[in-house]
């Protein structure tokens, strides 16, 4: 299939690590310009490194993105390197979870502070260059939790299905424009993230975190955990001209634990 991707420009929020970078190197891969933003240095030049090693050169922008005008800068940074933006891959995002009888409502406004008004700001500040264009594609990284609570993953929820809300009102606003807005939602996924969210528990239950994660992916139809790669390769269906006739919508990537019809 031709994804029809070659030559076009996207940035990816939090590409230096987990889902991000791999979304980041799938796009480069299928000769997209990726500009990457997250706040460590270190990590964002190794992925860099990477991503440059496609063939295809990107670019990278420290920032945290809770701030308007780190958003603005990576948008500003992008167009200054590449001259515009054809892709959004709004993908940050590190809530941290504790169980709703203890859950102070900072951590809710921090998980919003950051997956959800990221969200809503890179893609208005992209917007006017896809439609410019009249070509865009916006690909929210939601989550399974936004529409699977537990008592311990309200604010991982809480984003999650505002991301949903987001994806949705978006597509509505702008597919007259050519630009396609949707979503993925993965489940349990291995990157750094879930190993850090799911340490607390592992302790808890006295057993070692990668055991921890095997055994939950052993209870999933799939019989293990997500790779990013796999999150990627759907993301790059979705940021490509292939992607035609989808607006608004959210894919679930959970291994089959989701038990409602979509
Ligand atoms: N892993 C899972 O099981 C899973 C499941 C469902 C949904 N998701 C969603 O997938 C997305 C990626 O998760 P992941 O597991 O790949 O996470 P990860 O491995 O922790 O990577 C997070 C990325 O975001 C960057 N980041 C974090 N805070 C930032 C901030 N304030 N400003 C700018 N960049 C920031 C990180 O770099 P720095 O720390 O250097 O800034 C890193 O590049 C998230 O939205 C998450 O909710 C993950």
């Amino acid at each position: 299939m031709d994804l029809g991707l070659n030559g076009k420009r996207a940035i990816v929020t939090g590409g230096s690590r987990g889902i991000g970078k791999q979304c980041a190197l799938a796009l480069a891969r299928e000769g997209v310009h990726v500009c990457i933003a997250a706040r460590t240095q270190d990590t964002l030049n190794q992925a860099l490194t990477e991503i440059n090693q496609t063939g295809h050169k990107g670019h990278a922008v420290v920032g945290d993105l809770t701030l308007q005008a780190n958003c603005e800068k990576v948008v500003q940074a992008m167009v200054a390197r590449f001259g515009g933006v054809d892709i959004l891959v709004n993908n940050v995002g590190a809530a941290r979870n504790t169980d709703i009888l203890e859950l102070s409502p900072e951590l809710i406004d921090d998980a919003l502070g950051l997956k959800t008004y990221s969200c809503l700001r890179m893609s208005q500040l992209v917007i006017p260059f896809m439609k410019e264009n009249r070509w865009g594609r916006i690909i929210n990284i939601a989550g399974s939790a936004g529409t699977s609570p537990t008592r311990a993953n309200v604010p991982t929820g809480a984003a999650n299905i505002t991301i949903l809300n987001i994806t949705r009102a978006l597509s509505d606003a702008v597919s007259g424009d050519g630009i396609l807005v949707n979503a993925v939602c993965p489940g349990l996924t291995n990157t750094g993230r879930a190993r850090t969210q799911q340490r607390a528990r592992a302790e808890r239950e006295g057993c070692d975190v990668e055991e921890l994660l095997q055994a939950l992916g052993q209870e999933l139809p799939a019989g293990r955990i997500a790779e990013p790669e796999e999150v990627a390769n759907v993301v790059t269906f979705l940021a490509s001209e292939a992607c035609s006739y989808m607006f608004g919508t959210a894919l679930y990537m959970d291994g089959g634990k989701r038990r409602s019809t979509p």
